[in-house]
């Protein structure tokens, strides 16, 4: 692999998230297009050349101009695994997409494919590379002391999801955003869920916990609501940063120190420690190229390549169990390094 060579990329999975895949790699000029593989074919036509589209992993092996530096791994949830096993042992690097796997024990098994293969992996956990998240987290000095993290991620619902409920499929960008910000594993939540769609998994979560260093956080899912929020708090001691990641927007609410002086009606109205708003204009890059430019970097062995390590997606799906046994047993959970203890 030449260190300015464009490193061949392919996808697995054409579908919603698959095709977004396939058509950055088949315009970025630091990436080139290998293939895709879908056993139901090029249904969004997302690669311009049919060729191109293979139905098995086996096919894109055996492709005249031989197989990919990496693969983006966007099939089902469930057949994660089995993807990797294909890619890792054919020594094709794999960028899974989020979450990791279905299971806890799958995205175990997973890691081990990877290691044993000596592949590098990651996972898509998007989210981080949305310009709006990146510059909260780089502001967050200017909250001083924080004591919350708060998201909504509520919205109608795809209907293509069948594999896994809201809290595996959404609330795991959450539950990994809430550590990725507060700095800290998660050492203890509390679940709710509901289940108005009557499907065999639940389609709404409120959760709320602690992190280790103390922290507060909340998250709000769910494929119940008729209008789609993606909004993501912190709160510290100096105010409040809010990123709209629909809009890649962020704010900044600062709290004052100017207090509204003889005039209650309006003290009260407007609590006592509302100050100055600025909206930041951010440099707005399309987080999924962001997300696959960092992958390249960490395959040509740049530093400080921000990629979600395995680990890391293996913690989020261990959290995502945590929430399930919360809900189901409407106790509070304690987690010890990232596992259910309880
Ligand atoms: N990062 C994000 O924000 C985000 C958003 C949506 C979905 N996702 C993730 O992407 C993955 C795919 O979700 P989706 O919404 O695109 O699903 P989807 O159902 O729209 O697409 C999945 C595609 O995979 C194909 N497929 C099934 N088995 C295959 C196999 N063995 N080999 C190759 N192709 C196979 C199917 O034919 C289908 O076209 C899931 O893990 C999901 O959680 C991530």
């Amino acid at each position: 692999m030449g260190s300015h060579e464009p490193l061949r990329g392919a996808v697995l999975g054409l579908g919603m998230m698959g095709r977004h895949h396939a058509r950055i790699l088949q315009s970025n000029p630091a990436m080139r297009f290998a293939g895709a593989v879908d056993p139901g074919g090029d249904r969004f036509r997302a690669v311009g050349e049919a060729a191109r589209v293979f139905a098995t992993v086996d096919a894109l092996l055996a492709a005249p101009d031989g197989p990919p530096d990496f693969a983006v791994v966007a099939v089902p949830t469930e057949e994660h695994l089995t993807a990797v096993r294909a890619l890792a042992g054919a020594g094709v690097h794999v960028l899974v997409e989020k979450p990791l796997a279905a299971t806890a024990e799958d995205a175990r098994s997973l890691i081990d494919v990877v290691r044993a293969a000596g592949v590098h992996g990651a996972v898509g956990h998007v989210e981080r590379c949305n310009p709006a998240l990146r510059a909260l987290r780089a502001k967050l000095g200017e909250l001083g002391d924080i004591f919350l993290v708060a998201t909504e991620r509520v919205g109608p619902f795809p209907d293509r999801v069948r594999d896994v409920g809201v809290v595996k499929d959404l609330a795991t960008h959450d539950l990994d955003l809430v550590r990725w910000l507060g700095a800290a594993p998660i050492q203890r939540l509390a679940a709710e869920t509901q289940h108005r769609m009557k499907r065999d998994h639940e389609d709404l979560v409120l959760v709320t916990g602690r992190l280790e260093n103390e922290r507060a956080f909340n998250c709000m899912v769910d494929w119940l609501t008729p209008t789609k929020v993606r909004r993501t708090r912190v709160l510290g001691e100096g105010g409040m940063l809010v990123a709209d990641t629909l809009r890649a927007d962020l704010s900044f609410y600062k709290n004052a120190d100017v207090p509204t002086q003889g005039w209650p009606a309006m003290q009260a109205l407007r609590g006592v420690a509302e100050g100055d708003m600025v909206r930041f204009a951010l440099e707005r890059h399309e987080p999924l190229a962001v997300e696959l430019e960092e992958f390249c970097a960490l395959l040509r062995g740049e530093d400080g390549a921000a990629v979600v390590t395995l680990e890391e997606g293996l913690e989020t799906v261990a959290v995502a169990e945590a929430v399930l046994v919360s809900a189901a047993a409407g106790e509070t959970v304690a987690l010890a390094a990232g596992s259910p203890s309880s």
